[in-house]
């Protein structure tokens, strides 16, 4: 299954650097070509000789070595990586990596490759626990790395807890999967909506909604790091466009309107995760509105169905939307499907903690347009984003 592909597994200075080796013979008897980093802390766990044995392959603990033959380490590493695993991942490296450090070996290889990356953190529960720890995970997932949930447990630190590398089997299959999805959407571009509009009444006030565009940059970022390319039209969010994707900022329903028609037909799948205003003030003024004594009537009219647009419009496109409802969640969905002719309708029922709105999580039903029914629990929008493309592929 994974003949032929590269695989740099980082290993970080704590005491699960013992169970890698283990890992590494796995990678290797399934063809995998395997080539570990060590950081300095490491090679006081484990010595690079044993992994150099099982990796055939000699191993790079520093970054002014002499190569055997003339090359840059670490971009050469980076560059030829289908997949970089740090395994175990302290709270120093992935402090590092968020802050843009790029002090070593490790984090240098890290920071330089355009591969998946996927860190296994193991630490001392109050480690990970920390909120500076979490926030710096946080960063890191919404720029499309991967993490895997350290086991509840017995700690090395004697302290019971969240924080135990998770089992090899696990960590194997996570790795395997990802490698066999890195790049399973090159050559399909992705025509994303994302965020909220601001439909404006004159230059200071708007009309908009809560919508984070969380969900949307997720998916941007999981397609982009599947090899796909990914055209982000966005509303005015407050998170950063993920790395590699083609970002078009707008404000109103109908800034995005235009830049989506300008758009779609380059698109292979369209995923309109907005959330587009449905009505924008008929009259906004140029010049700051002054009060008057009375009440205020402003007259809406209604925006372009962007989504109801490209329904009518699309040729091969593969169309997801998105549907955010209180109530009758499954039937208001199915109805958008048929009206809106979409394939795939992502539904929410944004009165459930973790739902919606503004969460890092999400819980959704993928409803499909034979009428046929998914559902997938609580967990990160980055997840969410992922398990969405997983259904994607099979259309193709
Ligand atoms: N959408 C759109 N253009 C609009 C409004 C919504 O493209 N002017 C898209 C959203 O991006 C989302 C889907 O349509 O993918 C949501 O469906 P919609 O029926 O518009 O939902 P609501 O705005 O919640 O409308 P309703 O009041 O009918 O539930």
């Amino acid at each position: 299954m994974l003949t032929g592909k590269c695989i740099v597994i980082g290993i970080t200075g704590g005491i699960a650097a013992y169970k890698t080796p283990d890992l590494v013979s796995r990678l290797v008897k399934t063809g995998a070509d395997v080539h570990v980093v060590m950081t300095e802390a490491a090679t006081r766990f484990i010595t690079p000789l044993t992994l150099q044995t099982i990796s055939r392959n000699p191993v790079t603990t520093g970054m002014f070595e002499t190569p055997e033959k003339w090359e840059v380490k670490h971009i050469s590493l980076a560059d030829r990586a289908d997949l970089l695993a740090v395994v175990p991942a302290t709270a120093n490296i992935i402090g590092k990596v968020s802050a843009g450090i790029a002090d070593d070996i490790l984090s240098t290889v890290i920071m330089a490759t355009k591969a998946p990356v996927l860190f296994v953190p193991a630490m001392n529960v109050h480690m990970y626990e920390n909120p500076v720890f979490q926030s710096n995970l946080k960063k890191l997932a919404s720029y499309g790395c991967r993490f895997l949930e350290p086991d509840v447990g017995g700690l090395a630190c004697g302290y019971e807890g969240k924080g135990r590398l998770p089992g090899l089997d696990i960590i194997f299959e996570e790795i395997a999967g990802l490698v066999s999805k890195s790049g399973d959407f090159s050559g399909k571009t992705f025509l994303i909506t994302a965020g909220p509009t601001r439909e404006y009444l004159d230059p200071v006030r708007f009309l908009s909604n809560g919508s984070t565009g969380k969900m949307g940059y997720a998916i941007a970022g999981a397609a982009r790091s599947r090899g796909a390319r990914v055209i982000l039209v966005s509303g005015p969010v407050n998170i950063p466009a993920p790395q590699g994707v083609e970002h078009i900022p707008v404000l109103s329903a109908r800034d995005m309107f235009a830049a989506v028609k300008e758009h779609y037909q380059e698109a292979d799948i369209i995923v309109k995760a907005a959330a587009v205003a449905d009505y924008s003030p008929k009259e906004s003024f140029a010049n700051k509105m002054k009060k008057g004594p009375g009440d205020l009537e402003v007259i809406f009219e209604r925006t372009p169905d962007i989504l109801h647009y490209l329904g009518e419009n699309k040729g091969k496109q593969v169309l997801v939307g998105f549907a955010a409802e209180t109530d009758n969640v499954v039937e208001n969905a199915i109805k958008k499907i048929t009206a809106k002719n979409l394939d795939l309708i992502v539904a929410n029922d944004i009165t459930q903690r973790g739902a919606g709105f503004g969460t890092d999580t999400n819980i959704v039903k993928l409803i499909y347009k034979d009428g046929h029914m998914e559902q997938i629990d609580k967990m990160a929008k980055e997840e969410v984003a992922h398990r969405i493309l997983d259904r994607l592929i099979a259309v193709f």
